[in-house]
């Protein structure tokens, strides 16, 4: 039986500028007014998407050369804007899709990002999510005052899990039915309902009850990527939603398996995780114009090997501009205190190609599967790997996010999804964890 899956949109800085790309061209100029973001989020409500996932990190990127120039000067992820701004105009943009921001633990204290996704929540009606990252860069941690560094990466998820305590105990400070409005006692807010949280633990310390009120959702949807073992551990505790990039339909049906097997152990439903694989699409209106886009794209990436070097040493925390791009990459002792599963994949998925051929078809196929052809053809194709996999959708981005290039799949890969019976023609509810939740 046909069963349609979900859909997320994952707005990557890069996809931002994606300066160099064609049809980019606008973006160049149009990237700080707000159209570009609300005219994108009206189209993926359009076409039924659960949710956008803005992502994020605060830093302009340097581990290329020890330079900011290569960064800059081709906009790789930079500039960007706060995703809480992007999230609050999208949200007013439209009325069913769900919204998540990316906010790293170490950049905002609990109560000021409980308080801020509960706002969010509130002007939303009950749409928004949270991408919640423990951070990767050195970098980044220096702009905030109180770090020279990241802590070490597992220890990022312990403290992480604090982090998680405090945020839920604020967002439960509020007792359902604790927001009276009666005018006829005149009780606005029931006090018996509100309650401190008074959490003192190793890491953070927080009195509460939180000011803003409940969150419509009583908890915002959460959003998480872990990929290491320590990370998935942490994703099938608290996250609504997991986003992967697992290459191939085996890897992703055992990263799947293994995160709703965590889940379970812990206690949790598993069908109340959404796992959703990061895919890019390239769509032609004939088989013959999709595969010539992809060589194009393929092109462009070989011009430009020092960007997707630079653009993978800003995640890695990896300088690629010291090494031998003729080596193979298993003779290279890389390692990272950033997005280590990322790496792994990386490594494990180019063998012993030089670096350069790795980088080339690392990015040339990136995302878990590739989907290249016409929208029939490529629904056609996502139906089949969803039917491999066991569930439960896809998290779609472009390289770049011009009106063009998001109509391909607004206008021309879900209808054809929605033919088949793969994609929902409308939302079944008002709220964003209740249309994750509806199939
Ligand atoms: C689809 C996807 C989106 C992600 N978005 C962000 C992001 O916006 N900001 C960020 O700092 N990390 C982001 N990450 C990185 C993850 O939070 C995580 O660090 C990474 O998947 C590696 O997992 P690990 O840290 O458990 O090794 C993303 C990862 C994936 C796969």
């Amino acid at each position: 039986m046909t069963r349609p899956f979900h859909l997320g949109w994952f707005l990557q800085g890069s996809s931002v500028q994606a300066w160099g790309e064609p049809w980019t061209g606008a973006i160049g100029r149009d990237w700080m007014v707000p159209e570009l973001f609300t005219d994108m989020a009206r189209a993926l409500e359009r076409a039924c998407f659960d949710y956008v996932l803005i992502e994020d990190s605060s830093y302009v990127g340097e581990s290329y050369g020890g330079s900011r120039e290569v960064y800059l000067t081709h906009g790789l992820a930079v500039p960007r804007q706060d995703p809480a701004v992007t999230a609050t105009l999208m949200a007013a943009a439209t009325k069913r899709i769900g919204i998540v921001p990316t906010f790293a633990t170490f950049t905002h204290p609990p109560y000021l990002l409980a308080r801020m996704i509960a706002s969010m929540d509130q002007a939303s009606s009950g749409r928004i999510g949270w991408n919640m990252v423990t951070g990767s860069s050195d970098y980044a941690a220096k702009n905030y005052g109180f770090m020279d560094g990241l802590p070490e990466h597992d220890l990022r998820y312990d403290m992480a899990d604090e982090y998680m305590q405090v945020v839920n105990g604020l967002w439960d400070s509020w007792e359902p039915g604790a927001l009276v409005a009666n005018t006829e006692t005149g009780v606005l807010v029931d006090h018996t309902k509100v309650h401190t949280v008074d959490f003192q633990g190793k890491w953070y310390s927080c009195r509460g009850p939180l000011n803003s009120g409940p969150c419509p959702q009583g908890r915002p949807v959460i959003a998480q990527a872990g990929g290491s073992p320590r990370g998935r551990q942490f994703a099938s505790q608290y996250a609504d939603t997991i986003v992967a990039s697992i290459k191939g339909t085996a890897a992703m049906k055992a990263y799947r398996d293994d995160v709703r097997a965590r889940a379970a152990a812990m206690g949790r439903n598993p069908d109340e995780i959404k796992v959703l694989f990061l895919v890019t699409p390239i769509l032609g209106d004939s088989q013959e114009e999709a595969e010539l886009r992809q060589k194009q794209k393929a092109a462009r990436a070989e011009a430009q090997l020092p960007i997707l070097l630079a653009f993978f040493g800003k995640i890695t925390n990896i300088d690629f501009a010291n090494y031998d791009l003729d080596a193979p990459v298993d003779t290279l002792d890389l390692k990272t205190n950033g997005h280590q599963a990322t790496l792994d994949d990386f490594k494990k998925s180019v063998g012993s190609k030089s670096l350069r051929q790795a980088m080339l078809s690392y990015r040339g196929t990136s995302g878990s599967v590739p989907l290249v052809g016409t929208p029939d053809s490529v629904a056609a194709r996502m139906g089949e790997v969803m039917e491999e996999v066991g569930g439960d959708g896809f998290l779609i981005s472009t390289n770049d996010v011009s009106r063009r290039a998001v109509a391909e799949v607004a206008d021309g890969l879900v209808p054809a999804l929605q033919a088949r019976g793969l994609a929902r023609k409308a939302y079944g509810y008002e709220q964003f964890r209740d249309n994750l939740r509806e199939f």
